[in-house]
């Protein structure tokens, strides 16, 4: 559905009219396309006190941008804020970024590296645990479509390990996502081949679930543009959506209800050479108060949202299906998060796939070296939204840092992020898809 107050915003008139009256201003995002894949400008690289890690300037120099020590534009800064290990220290934050934050280009990126804060120096952790703080506040602060994030690589690892994350936090496809912090482990990619970078995920196969519309399709369509045999997967009752999204993509439909007691070994068979990459994204709500609640819609949600979820999984790592270097990818949402009125079933669905990503991600990588990861969408723009009822919707669209709604393939960016064969870091993670929404902040 078209967000026509954002049309409006992005008119002389509008923009005049709506900032007299100081209304939102939300600025029109700057996502990935063909002929403009990568942020224009500069990467401003600082430093606050000495870097608690290796090789910070080599993954900068891989980020695609320019890296420079000084510019009066830049389109994104990195400051390595590792090192920061005292509350004085953080003084060395506030010097390297006040300078600077206002040059920042409208779309811009600010990222601050930082390190996991340690259970055995309180002065450590205080410090780098204030750094969330501060990424979170000036996430709030920048406008103009500019996004602020925290990486944290463990104290004396090597930054290779973030090349990934920065090359998505630091380009045009991580546009809606604001605001987050994303720790990283030690695990560096195997060495190998270095995949294309136009097609990274070339000779990987890819099956997403409720992949007929939406989210869904978003996804299956971007995996697609990064190289990946895409299988799509979706509700026989929804062969026929299923097979256009499929003929589109150059995909092939396997029309089965996730939660079929013999969905993994469909699944199974469907990808005789194994599967890399898995998204979990099929998805449901039947909204209730619990007091108006019936057991069977609780169970339906429970059902498809989180235990199919959980069965496959388990069936398919354990009967190897899932190749070594594969990513797991799950769906889970703010209302997880946040919570929902009416929506005691859909959150806590949601929080469990948290539950399950956090707790499997270490187990599957060191079994399995497999990583397991999950998405939480806000406010996006799909069929689903467009049901709510109107001033629900607005203040769904404009409660967020960038004051508007995300689009699907804000989602697909994010989940192809984490499917990249180099993400091997990234693993247990869940990243809010939401313009930093503040529900659940
Ligand atoms: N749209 C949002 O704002 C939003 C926000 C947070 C989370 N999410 C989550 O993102 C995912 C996709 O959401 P969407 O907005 O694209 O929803 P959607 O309803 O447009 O698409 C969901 C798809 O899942 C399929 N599906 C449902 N049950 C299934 C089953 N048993 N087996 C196989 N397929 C099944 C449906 O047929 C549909 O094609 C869901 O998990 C949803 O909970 C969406």
């Amino acid at each position: 559905m078209a967000d026509r107050y954002l049309h409006l915003t992005g008119t002389a008139p509008g923009r005049f009219l709506t900032r007299r009256l100081g209304l939102p201003q939300p600025a029109p995002l700057r996502r990935w396309t063909l002929e403009t894949p990568r942020l224009e400008g500069p990467l401003l690289h600082l430093t606050a006190g000495a870097s608690a890690v290796t090789g910070v300037a080599e993954a900068l120099s891989r980020s695609g941008l320019p890296v420079v020590g000084d510019t009066d534009r830049p389109a994104a800064i990195v400051l390595d804020a590792t090192g920061v290990a005292t509350a004085a220290g953080l003084g060395d934050v506030h010097a390297a970024l006040h300078p600077v934050v206002r040059s920042l280009a409208p779309g811009g990126r600010i990222v601050v590296l930082g390190t996991v804060p340690s259970p055995d120096d309180h002065h450590q952790a205080a410090a780098q645990q204030a750094l969330e703080g501060f990424v979170r506040s000036l996430g709030k602060e920048t406008g103009r479509g500019s996004t602020v994030q925290l990486v944290r690589i463990p104290v004396g690892g090597a930054a290779r390990a973030a090349e990934s994350t920065l090359r998505f936090l630091l380009s045009p496809r991580s546009a809606y996502v604001s605001g987050q912090v994303i720790e990283l482990t030690t695990a560096t990619p195997t060495p190998g081949p270095a995949a294309d970078p136009a097609a990274p995920l070339t000779d990987r196969t890819a099956l997403v679930t409720g992949a007929a519309r939406g989210i869904g399709a978003a996804v299956a369509s971007v995996l697609a543009r990064d190289g990946a045999r895409v299988i799509v997967l979706d509700v026989p009752g929804a062969r026929e959506e299923l097979e256009r999204t499929a003929d589109r993509l150059g995909a092939t439909a396997l029309p089965l209800d996730i939660t079929a007691p013999d969905a993994a070994g469909r699944i199974a068979a469907a990808v005789p050479d194994g599967l890399d990459v898995l998204v979990h994204n099929a998805g449901i709500t039947r909204d209730r108060r619990l007091a108006n609640m019936p057991a069977d819609r609780w169970a339906s949600v429970i059902e498809v949202n989180l235990d199919s979820v959980l069965r496959t999984t388990d069936e398919l790592l354990e009967a190897g299906v899932i190749a070594r270097g594969g990513r797991i990818v799950a769906t889970a949402s703010i209302a997880g998060i946040a919570g929902n009125t009416g929506q005691t079933n859909y959150a806590a669905s949601k929080a469990g796939i948290i539950g399950l990503v956090r707790s499997l991600g270490p187990r599957a990588a060191a079994d399995h070296g497999v990583t397991v990861n999950a998405v939480a969408p806000g406010f996006i723009e799909t069929k689903m939204t467009a049901a709510v009822p109107l001033f629900i919707r607005e203040a769904g669209r404009r409660m967020n840092s960038l004051s508007q709604g995300g689009l699907p393939v804000d989602v697909a960016e994010a989940v192809a992020w984490f499917a990249q064969p180099d993400s091997t870091a990234v693993n247990g993670q869940v990243l809010r898809v939401c313009g930093q929404s503040l529900l659940g902040a």
